[in-house]
């Protein structure tokens, strides 16, 4: 039997989300089973896959079977000799600082297409990914608001994503938020956005990196953002992870947000991530530049 043959899925919710078993993504994967994943990460936004004692040469070939892999994350530590996986890790020096709903650098003005997190240390409870669905957000709004929001833009900063770390004290993670230039870290996007592979409307801000709407009051900018970021909070539209060791968990960064559970802590969580810059069976991500 083939791997395409033996793959066996199982959806999470009505909308977001499939448990993919069955296969084996370890030693590199055929291009049947490339395609079949990436169409379903299309549909579903989220693939969890168990069982996956990946390598991380692995873990970057199973992230290059969905497009070129970018630079990673310029705040995080790096595997040693594997400068595309970044290390997110919580112990006594660094807090649980992704309780916040957001898609991977969307400061950016092409932030990545997906993420392919792999599970290293899990704590014994605790410490669960959730995902919500942005085009099922955006399908509940009213047509009289999607049409004034499709009007609209809005500005995405790496300070504001990073904003808690004088709060929270992460002294390394400053250092190397001083060192990043803002211009490379700085977009400003269509609040909806259209997906480059299918065209589905997404909404496209997010309560860690969006900052305002560039035109309006920031009463209003504020307002506007406040009802797109309670409609993600909405567990109609979300997914629940409850990690395991060998688990990978790809997104779709374009169409999904998520947020991770600080609740585990103290207790020792790394996580390991490795993003794709592009996709490069449909083409860019659109934007709008960069505000002056
Ligand atoms: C992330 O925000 O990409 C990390 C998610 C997690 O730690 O579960």
């Amino acid at each position: 039997m083939s791997q395409l043959q033996a793959m066996r899925t199982h959806d999470i919710t009505a909308t977001i989300g499939t448990r993919v078993e069955g296969i084996d993504v370890t030693d590199g994967i055929s291009g049947d089973v490339a395609d079949a994943l990436y169409g379903l990460l299309l549909t579903r936004g989220v693939l969890v896959l168990p069982n996956q004692a990946l390598t991380p040469q692995g873990h970057v070939a199973l992230a290059e079977s969905f497009g070129p892999v970018g630079l990673p994350h310029p705040l995080y530590p790096r595997v040693p000799g594997h400068d595309q996986i970044n290390i997110i890790r919580n112990d006594e020096n660094h807090p649980p600082e992704n309780e916040v709903w957001h898609s991977d650098l969307s400061c950016r003005v092409h932030p990545p297409f997906v993420s392919v997190l792999r599970a290293h240390t899990i704590p014994p409870v605790g410490g669960d990914t959730l995902w919500a669905d942005m085009r099922a957000v955006h399908d509940s709004l009213s047509p009289v608001l999607r049409e004034m929001l499709g009007r609209l833009s809005a500005e995405h900063t790496l300070e504001q994503g990073f904003a808690f770390l004088t709060e929270f004290g992460h002294a390394d993670r400053q250092e190397s938020l001083s060192r990043t230039d803002p211009a490379d870290n700085r977009a400003v996007h269509p609040v909806i956005v259209r997906h480059p592979a299918d065209g589905r409307p997404i909404v496209y801000v997010n309560e860690s990196f969006t900052t305002r709407i560039p035109g309006m009051a920031p009463t209003e900018s504020r307002a506007i953002l406040g009802i797109l970021f309670d409609a993600v909070r909405n567990p109609r539209f979300q997914m629940r992870h409850r990690w395991a060791p060998d688990t990978v968990v790809i997104w779709d960064n374009w169409a999904t947000q998520h947020f991770a559970c600080g609740d585990h802590y103290p207790a020792f969580r790394e996580v390991q991530r490795v993003t794709v810059s592009s996709n490069a069976r449909s083409g860019e991500f659109g934007t709008t530049g960069v505000v002056s």
